[in-house]
C-alpha cells in the first residue's frame, strides 16, 4: 500500500509516495531524495550526525518516521547557504576549525543553528556545550565547535537568530 506525504524541504515543496510506512526521514532524505549531506552515524538516536531542523526544531532524523511529518518544513545542511553565501554558522565552523574528518559536521552545524534559534547559545561556554551535547564528534573537535557556535551567535543579529532555522 502506498502512502503519500507532503514536505517542504529547503524551501521546495515535495509530494512523495512511500511504499513502506517505516521509512525514516533520514533514509528518505539520503536514499530517495539524494540529499546525502545529512549523515547516518549510529542510526539509533545516539550520535546526532543525522540532525536536521523540522519546523525550526532540532530532530534526529534516524528516529523519525517520515509519515509522521506530513506537512512539515524541513531544513537540511544543503539548504543553509543562501545566494552562494555560507550561513554564519558554517563560516564560523571553518574559521574555528570546528571539524576534522567532517562526518559529524552537518549534524553539528544544524544543531548549532537550532540552538542559536532557541536562544540557548549566548556566550556561555558550558551552556553551549550542554546544548550541543547530543552531537558526538569522534575526532574530538569540541573546542573549535564550541568557539564556532559562540562566534556565530555573536555575529548574528537577533532577527537573524530567530529566523535562522
Ligand atoms: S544517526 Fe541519528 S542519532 Fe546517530
Ligand atoms: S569531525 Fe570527525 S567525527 Fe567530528
Amino acid at each position: 500500500m502506498n502512502h503519500s506525504l507532503h514536505l517542504t524541504i529547503n524551501g521546495t515543496a515535495h509530494e512523495i509516495v512511500l511504499d513502506d510506512p517505516r521509512v525514516t526521514l533520514l533514509d528518505l532524505l539520503r536514499e530517495r531524495l539524494d540529499l546525502t549531506g545529512t549523515k547516518k552515524g549510529c542510526d539509533r538516536g545516539q550520535c546526532g550526525a543525522c540532525t536536521i531542523l523540522v519546523d525550526g526544531r532540532r530532530v534526529v532524523s534516524c528516529l523519525s518516521l517520515a509519515l509522521s511529518f506530513d506537512g512539515a518544513d524541513i531544513l537540511t545542511i544543503e539548504g543553509l547557504a543562501r545566494d552562494g553565501e555560507l550561513h554564519p554558522v558554517q563560516a564560523a565552523f571553518i574559521a574555528h576549525d570546528g571539524f576534522q574528518c567532517g562526518y559529524c559536521t552537518p549534524g553539528q552545524i544544524m544543531s548549532a543553528v537550532g540552538l542559536i534559534s532557541e536562544g540557548q547559545a549566548e556566550g556561555d561556554v558550558e551552556r553551549v556545550r550542554e546544548g550541543m551535547s547530543g552531537n558526538l564528534c569522534r575526532c574530538g573537535a569540541y573546542a573549535g565547535i564550541t568557539e564556532a557556535v559562540i562566534e556565530a551567535h555573536g555575529a548574528m543579529t537577533q532577527a537573524d537568530r530567530e529566523k535562522a532555522a
